[in-house]
């Protein structure tokens, strides 16, 4: 296993597409163990493969409590079945975003499809914590970050800041 680098904004593989993973192989397991190891390293309660350069439909997850032993997710090719209607607002932060946090409103609960490290299909209901991380991972996936659902204001400065931090250690 090894810590992997965590891409930040504005890195603008942030933005891309990640692919379905077609195969459940020794190279995914790796990516896999290598997410954790970053996850756990930063620490972060969700990490996308892209988080770590990679493009991949891949998502790890641990919602446990500090004292309560490590429970290790992982989510391949995970899908969004249904959204609730019902909305709820919390406080969202991300390892590509550091050190900003920002309320966000998403639909409350979800249903999401994916397949397991064997390959296996499930699909889970989530609601609270577990929800928002999904939604939050998904997007990641798919090219969207959780700036992308506040205000223009708010996101404008907020890429600003990230953008004029990025030219410093460049000069
Ligand atoms: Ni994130």
């Amino acid at each position: 296993m090894a810590v992997r680098e965590i891409i930040t904004l504005p890195d603008k593989r942030l933005r891309l597409n990640s692919e379905p993973v077609k195969r459940i192989d020794a190279t995914v397991r790796k990516l896999v163990d290598d997410m954790f190891e970053t996850m756990y390293g930063a620490p972060g309660i969700g990490l996308a493969a892209i988080q770590i350069g990679v493009p991949a439909r891949v998502i790890t997850m641990d919602l446990s409590k500090k004292d309560s032993g490590h429970e290790p997710r992982v989510f391949i090719n995970p899908e969004i079945t249904w959204k609730s209607d019902e909305k709820s607002a919390s406080e969202e932060g991300c390892l590509s975003i550091p050190e900003y946090y920002e309320e966000v409103e998403r639909p409350a609960k979800v249903k999401v499809k994916y397949l397991d490290l064997d390959g296996k299909a499930h699909e889970v209901e989530a609601a609270g914590l577990f929800a928002t991380c999904l939604q939050h991972e998904i997007d990641h996936i798919n090219g969207v970050l959780f700036i992308d659902h506040i205000s223009k204001l708010k996101r404008d400065r907020v890429i600003k800041k990230f953008a004029k931090a990025a030219k410093k250690v460049e000069a």
